[in-house]
């Protein structure tokens, strides 16, 4: 699909972050956005900014990890908004743990919100695309799912699963007038979950701009691309190519370089912090559930 103005898009993770980069991209090629995510806060300040730039926005507030209701929530923008021309697959969350550490409902949330959701949407989203004779879906995946990093494995796999699922039906939709681009950025400065950290980046892993990703979403959109990766500085997105292509061939090699840039420090850093923040949570809960001593 080579045209945005005018096309419905419905792009998932939209209250903050990169969805939020992406939504105003979107809003600017004159684009009507339907924003989906939890946060009705998060919705509200987006459609705001969207609606005084002139945009056409609509919010729903939904959980992506409930997979059962999304009949009635396609049902729903359907009726509100009419068919949905571009899907946004952005939604994402991630947990640093040691893979043994993982309890059996983060394994689900993890692959259910990065991958699951993003593919039951396209599936319900699908036959009227194809009636139609055309439509896009876009998944936002990430490096990670071109070669895996040490605690954050649930994450890489999901992003994995992500990218070869578009690979598959950029191939099985050819010809139908439906397209599917995947996009791969790397460690993203300034907002979104990598910046929320705190922690910046390994200095020679390169980074980009949540603007960068929202170039690239607009771009794989009106040229159609299959698979765009995103990283700027020294890793540019040509040299992160090669370099992945010498590790497909040397994978051990790989694994070296993310030891040598500092990949596995931050991420061992970043599952501390995680649990840091859980164990505060834990004690927190426990101070106010705690029975008073009356004695
Ligand atoms: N930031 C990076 O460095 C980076 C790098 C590579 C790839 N990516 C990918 O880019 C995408 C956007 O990431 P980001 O950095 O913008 O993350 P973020 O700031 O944490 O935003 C994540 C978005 O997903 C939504 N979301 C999370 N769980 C949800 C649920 N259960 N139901 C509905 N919406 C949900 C959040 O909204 P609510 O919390 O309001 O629901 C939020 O809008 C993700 O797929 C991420 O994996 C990010």
């Amino acid at each position: 699909m080579s045209i945005i103005a005018g096309q419905t898009v419905l792009l998932t993770g939209a209250s903050r972050g990169i969805g939020a980069f992406i939504a105003r991209g979107l809003a600017k090629e004159n684009a009507t956005i339907v924003g989906v995510a939890r946060s009705q806060e998060g919705l509200d300040q987006l459609s705001a900014e969207i609606k005084a730039l002139g945009g056409r926005w609509l919010g729903i507030k939904y959980d992506l990890s409930n997979l059962e209701d999304m009949p009635n929530l396609v049902e729903q923008i359907n009726k509100l908004a009419g068919p949905i021309d571009i899907l946004v697959n952005n939604a994402g969350i991630e947990i640093y743990k040691n893979f043994q550490d993982y309890s059996a409902s983060e394994l689900q949330s993890v692959l259910t919100i990065n991958l699951l959701s993003a593919m039951e949407l396209s599936r319900l989203l699908l036959p009227t695309m194809l009636r139609q004779k055309r439509g896009h879906i876009i998944n936002i995946a990430s490096l990670s799912a071109k070669k895996g990093n040490p605690y954050n494995s649930i994450y890489c796999a999901s992003k994995a699963g992500l990218l070869m699922w578009s690979d598959s039906l950029r191939q099985e939709l050819s010809g139908t007038g439906v397209d599917v681009s995947v996009i791969c950025p790397g460690y993203v400065s300034g907002q979104g979950m990598f910046a929320d950290t705190g922690i910046p980046a390994p200095s020679l892993a390169g980074t980009s701009k949540p603007t960068d990703v929202a170039i690239a979403v607009i771009q794989a959109i009106k040229q159609n691309q299959a698979e765009v990766i995103v990283n700027q500085d020294l890793m540019t997105a040509n040299f992160t190519k090669l370099l992945l292509a010498l590790w497909q061939i040397f994978p051990r090699f790989g694994d070296k370089f993310y030891q040598w840039i500092g990949v596995n420090k931050l991420n061992q850093k970043r599952a501390e912090n995680q649990m840091q923040v859980a164990f505060k949570a834990d004690e927190s809960r426990t101070m106010v559930g705690a029975t008073p001593d009356l004695k």
